[in-house]
């Protein structure tokens, strides 16, 4: 392990009833910008209980941030927000108004010439940033609990991360009854998210790690547990409440403190999202078995132990690794989630071709320790067509 130093400012505020809490977790006086997506909260009652607590608040609204937001539709935030002269962001939905928000609290107060500059810098040019209270109600990305935020730009076809400690929520509201009205495709894909997250900190390079190691664990086999009971009965508490700790935990930051992360499947996911519009966690579905098994080798001691303590296999090493490694990619299919290209009428071909262009364009390499080419990104779009 590495020196590290670890600081989570996020208050969560977690279980049935707890939107009501905004009345007091809310700055008194504050001027409220209530963020949201494409009406979900509109439809299940979660807007009527935040407006319900924030009686008395001066609010006003900026509905439809997009999945995989879009800077074009954020920058109309902005301008609201500052001819509103709002003092207090909420975001109330999945990551991408989450994302869409951190991105808004970053760019109002933002002195440089385009705010895209915020994504062009990973967040090195944020300087200050409006606060956020988030409340959330899809488990998945931990955006809830974390600086980070991922946006997508048309103009250019690109997907953008930044990462700044000044957009942390200071809250966020969880919920899981907000979570009953989840499909089962965002249900699959939170699920895969978050067991994601934890991989990518997890099975790297080894490096005497026992107890994140076993915060992993416990984060997958609670995941392989709950996940398909929260398929099967949308409406069971305990299941999508498990679900959405879970999620929280698994980009929280314990989970990978001090490690080297891999990060290679989220990093060639951003591009298949930006190219071709695939939702986050299907991109994750797809590549993280083949990021696996193209690194086998050099993963083979980690993958072992994954195997023995989530899936329970017992063996030589090199079988208990490979089955882990299917077994995976079964539990993503299991939960509705393809793991292959062709499954989204994608050419895997075309696929790499691209990819392998845009990250030589940047000098991009991938996974811990960059040992990742764009050549190797190319071989393992291949191998999942
Ligand atoms: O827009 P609305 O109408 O609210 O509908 C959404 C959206 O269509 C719907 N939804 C959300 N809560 C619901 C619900 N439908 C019914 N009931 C509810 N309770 O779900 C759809 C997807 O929402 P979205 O927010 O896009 O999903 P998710 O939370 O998976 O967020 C994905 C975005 O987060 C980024 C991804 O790249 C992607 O842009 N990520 C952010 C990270 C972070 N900030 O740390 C890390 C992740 O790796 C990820 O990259
Ligand atoms: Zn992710």
């Amino acid at each position: 392990m590495f020196n590290f130093e670890f600081n989570n400012p996020t208050r969560i505020v977690f279980g049935r009833q707890t939107i009501s809490r905004l009345n007091d977790l809310v700055p008194e006086g504050a001027r409220v910008l209530l963020t949201y997506g494409g009406g979900s909260i509109l439809h299940n009652g979660v807007h009527a209980q935040v407006r319900a607590a924030l009686e008395g608040f001066h609010v006003v609204e900026f509905g439809g941030i997009e999945p995989n937001p879009r800077f074009e539709t954020l920058m109309k935030a902005v301008e609201l927000a500052r001819k509103e002269r709002i003092d207090f962001l909420l975001p109330v939905g999945g990551g991408s108004v989450l994302d869409g928000t951190k991105f808004i609290a970053a760019a109002v107060p933002f002195q440089g010439a385009d705010p895209w500059e915020i994504l062009q810098t990973t967040g090195g040019v944020v300087k200050s940033a409006l606060p956020i209270g988030a409340v959330l109600t899809l488990p998945a990305t931990g955006s809830e609990a974390n600086g980070s935020a991922v946006i997508s730009r048309d103009a250019t076809t690109e997907k953008l991360h930044f990462w700044s400690p000044l957009v942390y929520p200071v809250f966020s509201i969880l919920d899981p009854e907000t979570t009953f009205t989840l499909d089962a495709r965002q249900t699959g894909n939170g699920v895969v998210d978050a067991f994601v997250h934890t991989c990518e900190q997890y099975v790297t390079v080894h490096q005497d790690s026992a107890l994140q190691d076993r915060l992993a664990e416990s984060i997958l086999a609670t995941l392989v547990e709950d996940g398909p009971k929260a398929l099967a009965t949308p409406t069971d508490y305990a299941a999508r409440a498990n679900i959405m700790w879970c999620a929280t935990q698994a980009l929280y930051g314990l989970v990978g403190v001090g490690m080297p992360g891999d990060w290679a499947s989220h990093g060639i996911g951003h591009e298949l999202t930006a190219f071709y519009g695939l939702d986050h966690a299907r991109t994750l579905a797809v590549l993280l078995p083949g990021v696996w098994r193209y690194q086998f080798e050099r993963k083979l001691k980690v993958l072992t132990q994954y195997g023995t303590r989530v899936w329970f296999l017992d063996g030589e090493d090199r079988w208990v690794a490979a089955q882990a490694i299917d077994r995976t990619e079964a539990f993503f299919e299991s939960m509705g989630v393809p793991t292959r290209l062709s499954a989204y009428g994608i050419d895997a071909k075309e696929a790499a071709a691209k990819v392998r262009a845009r990250f030589e364009v940047r000098g991009a390499n991938q996974g811990e320790e960059g040992l990742l080419t764009p050549a190797d990104v190319e071989k393992i779009i291949l191998s999942r067509a």
